[in-house]
């Protein structure tokens, strides 16, 4: 339900209106806007928008959309926005799973997503799951607010370490090769990793630091490529999901799969929800009390499966992978960009890091659109 009283208007005398759904992080996205025409209608309210918001916010015009990634953008919210006059979605995110891109390209409009500048954000968030689950640091937590500690013993919140044993990684794209490189980096991890394309990039740095940690005496990583995701289940100590998301990857980590991974290992999920069969995992954490895992997605987000928050060897957080303050400043003004320059016809980039883009002077490219051929936008 939209609150009317929510709504913030800037730059009025815009010309284009731009809805944007929610407040960003910062202030240059609304001034690149407003430099750019846009009229910017800022729904500030926390309230999440299915289709019928979205429907109605859209109303009988508006040219452009800032949208976030649990809207539903499906045949039936794109149509109205098209009839709106609606050119562009400019996803405030890397995964666009939320958004019918084949749609889209059929009515004509642009969607363009932020990669790169969330890249370090998200890895370190992975990162930071692999440790909180595998070292308890949640459980511990609640052990020491709640006054349980009474002072250090032998056996008190046994983990496991990570040093020189294997990370299964399915999805080796930006985020989950910063991953690798920091696990075969700082603790010797071998890598097993599962992409539709071989990273040769990632598997000579990896051969780098292998020749660097032999010289030093230090733990000697490894890489390898897999083209059959079970055997990052049967080898993997620590797994971490960063892959986009497609019905094919449905319940990727089912039951079955569950069942092929070792008894400690640890299980993180920073891509999305749907790729576990949750159901499943709460019940491998109940009989496998040293399995441990780390989700930052959830299958039916924001609702968590029933059981869930009863298992000790999980660990939760809420969607915030890209949730640093200098990577949400990015992305916003690469949903700037993205909406103010389709809006304007600038070609999109195939060439600039879409860091440079964010953080640089002001170049007159669309940072980042996905769907440019289908459109056949002009590209520079
Ligand atoms: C976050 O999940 C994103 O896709 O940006
Ligand atoms: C996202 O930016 C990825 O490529 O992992």
């Amino acid at each position: 339900m939209i609150k009317p009283e929510a709504w913030k208007i800037h730059n009025p005398s815009g010309s284009r209106r731009v809805l944007a759904t929610k407040r960003l992080v910062g202030e240059r996205w609304l001034e690149v806007l407003a430099a750019f025409d846009c009229r910017v209608e800022l729904y500030d309210a926390e309230d999440m928008f299915g289709e019928a918001e979205l429907i109605e916010a859209i109303g009988d015009q508006c040219d452009g959309a800032l949208g976030q990634l649990n809207e539903p953008w499906n045949e039936h919210v794109l149509t109205r926005f098209s009839a709106a006059g609606g050119k562009v979605i400019s996803s405030y995110a890397v995964g666009v799973n939320n958004i019918d891109l084949g749609c889209a390209s059929r009515l004509g409009i642009a969607v363009c997503n932020t990669p790169g500048v969330l890249t370090e954000a998200t890895a370190e968030l992975a990162l930071a799951l692999v440790f909180a689950a595998i070292r308890r640091i949640a459980e511990g937590d609640r052990y020491m607010r709640e006054g349980r500690f009474l002072g250090w013993l032998p056996q008190l919140m046994l983990g496991r370490q990570i040093t020189g044993r294997t990370l299964g990684l399915f999805g080796a794209g930006r985020i989950g090769q910063t991953v690798a490189r920091a696990l075969a980096g700082g603790f010797g991890m071998d890598v097993l990793y599962f992409n539709p394309h071989p990273r040769p990039e990632l598997e000579a740095y990896v051969a780098d630091l292998a020749e660097v940690a032999g010289r030093h005496g230090q733990p000697v990583p490894s890489i390898r490529r897999t083209t059959d995701p079970d055997e990052l289940f049967v080898h993997g100590d620590v797994l971490v999901l960063l892959s986009s998301y497609s019905p094919q990857l449905h319940h990727l980590v089912d039951a079955r799969r569950l069942s092929l991974m070792k008894p400690a290992a640890v299980l993180v999920n920073a891509s999305r929800g749907p790729v576990i069969d949750e159901a499943a995992l709460i019940a491998h954490l109940t009989t496998h009390p040293e399995f441990t895992a780390g989700l930052d997605v959830f299958e039916f987000e924001p609702r968590l499966v029933e059981g869930l928050t009863d298992r000790p060897n999980v660990v939760l957080s809420p969607h915030t992978g890209s949730a640093t303050l200098e990577s949400r400043s990015n992305m916003a003004t690469l949903a700037a960009l993205n909406c103010a320059g389709t809006l304007s016809r600038w070609p999109a980039n195939t060439a600039v890091s879409t860091n440079e883009l964010a953080t640089g002077p002001l170049r007159q490219l669309v940072p980042s659109l996905l769907n440019a051929k289908e459109l056949d936008w002009p590209l520079a």
